[in-house]
């Protein structure tokens, strides 16, 4: 197990415990996420993948039922404590979901809406926004000619990339990626994942995924869980190569149950 700090973790999640109601859905969980790589947690489905993901931006505070034990520090800072601003961690760690939720309005619009509510008004700095942000998600090419669209109209790996493009917009640090590629069919899949790659120069990526070839494609680090505990976590080459836990072994190579 690798938990200690090093110089590149950005954040560092010691000891976290969580709760649904009366059932825990998360075991003293323990890993760091590395500055500007990409970590990929797998696992079989209901291990606590999306929970652990949600605990990082406290997407679980909005959860009533949800109580959480232990410290995230992010830049140094325990983002459970009393004093963190939950506004600022959510603007600094944005969360791309599962299915592309993009908002019912324009292409524009769907980019320009949270920096106008971060007190972004010129437009030409908004109009700059975009298509910067439409070209780090590697859509503007595709879009430039209609960016006043409904984004409704765009196919799904389209808004998928929209959505990228839309965390992209308020300048976060770190992107948090619930099963981005599992509503997409293999291209548009190719799409995100290299678009991923691209991110990790200026963000650091979290990535879920049910997808073993995509987690070893694509991530440097990857943790293993199973039954809300982090089995296993490290550099990804060595966790599909050799693993030290038999548990990973045996999900790695499908025998798994
Ligand atoms: N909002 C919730 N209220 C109560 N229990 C929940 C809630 N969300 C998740 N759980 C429970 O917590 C456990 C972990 O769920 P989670 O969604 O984190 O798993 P997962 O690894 O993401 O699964 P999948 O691969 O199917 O998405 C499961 O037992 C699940 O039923
Ligand atoms: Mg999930």
């Amino acid at each position: 197990m690798v938990n200690e700090m090093s110089n590149d973790t950005l954040i560092d999640i010691k000891g976290l415990n969580l709760w649904y109601g009366q059932s825990q859905a998360l075991y003293d969980v323990s890993m760091p996420v590395h500055k500007n790589k990409i970590t990929a947690l797998i696992g079989p489905s209901g291990c606590g993948k999306s929970t652990l993901l949600r605990t990082i931006n406290r997407m679980n505070d909005i959860i009533d039922s949800c109580r959480i034990e232990g410290d995230i520090n992010y830049n140094g800072n325990n983002i459970y404590a009393p004093a963190c601003n939950v506004m600022s961690v959510r603007k600094r760690i944005g969360m791309i979901f599962q299915k592309p939720n993009p908002f019912p309005m324009s292409i524009y619009d769907n980019i320009t809406y949270g920096p106008k509510i971060h007190g972004v008004r010129k437009k030409e700095e908004l109009d700059r926004i975009v298509e910067d942000c439409l070209k780090q998600a590697v859509l503007w090419e595709e879009v430039k000619d209609r960016l006043e669209d409904s984004a409704m109209g765009l196919s799904g790996g389209q808004q998928q990339r929209l959505c990228i493009a839309r965390a992209l917009s308020v300048s976060p640090e770190v992107i948090l990626m619930d099963e981005p590629t599992s509503a997409l069919d293999p291209i548009a899949t190719a799409k995100i994942e290299d678009l991923a790659q691209q991110l990790k120069e200026k963000y650091t990526v979290v990535i879920v995924t049910h997808n073993m070839q995509q987690a070893s494609r694509i991530s440097d680090y990857t943790g293993f869980m199973y039954m809300g505990k982090l089995v296993e976590f490290g550099e990804t080459d060595d966790i599909f190569t050799r693993p030290t836990q038999e548990l990973t072994e045996r999900y790695i190579t499908g025998r798994f149950g």
